[in-house]
């Protein structure tokens, strides 16, 4: 049976992955945002939608980070890691964001396993899930990012102008 201090010195080290990821989560939705808004404002509609959903969905693993937290009796810290980066190049904003996603996915999983030493399974499921999202967002980015790369920028207007015919009223 693990004693008092031993539950409180486990906690303490949980809290601290947790609230460390809380702050890399609020980042990733304030630069996701960001390019949302840049993207809409160049008229790259399809982009610009996927970086508000996935903006939306690093919010909801906000959420998921402080429910932790608060059942572990701890305070949730709600400062972003970082500035917003201000790029407004498509092709480099994918590129920034696949590398926070790859960036996600390495220290989940390494938070993961601490967790796992900590003998503290709920943590540890959480950052599981946590890797499997963004690894997702990974995936959705580097995808945008390969089409880019093969066919140009040309294919993001092409995109955004498919979607303008696909408008319910349009011929
Ligand atoms: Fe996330
Ligand atoms: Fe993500």
């Amino acid at each position: 049976m693990i004693s008092t201090p031993d539950r409180a010195a486990t906690a303490k080290s949980s809290l601290d992955l947790l609230n460390r990821s809380v702050a890399d989560e609020l980042q990733a939705v304030h630069q996701y945002m960001y390019f949302h808004f840049q993207l809409g404002d160049q008229g790259l509609g399809p982009l610009s939608s996927l970086f508000k959903r996935t903006a939306i969905m690093e919010m909801g693993h906000v959420e998921a980070l402080a429910e932790r937290i608060l059942f572990l009796k701890g305070e949730v810290e709600m400062t972003a890691a970082g500035p917003v980066a201000k790029i407004t190049d498509p092709a480099a904003m994918l590129a920034r964001a696949a590398e926070m996603e790859q960036a996600s996915v390495r220290d989940y999983n390494h938070a993961a396993k601490e967790c796992a030493a900590l003998a503290d399974a709920g943590t540890q499921q959480l950052f599981e899930r946590l890797v499997a999202d963004e690894e997702s967002h990974f995936d959705q980015f580097e995808k945008q990012l390969d089409h880019i790369k093969c066919f140009g920028l040309s294919y993001l207007a092409l995109q955004s102008f498919s979607t303008l015919n696909a408008l319910p009223g349009k011929e």
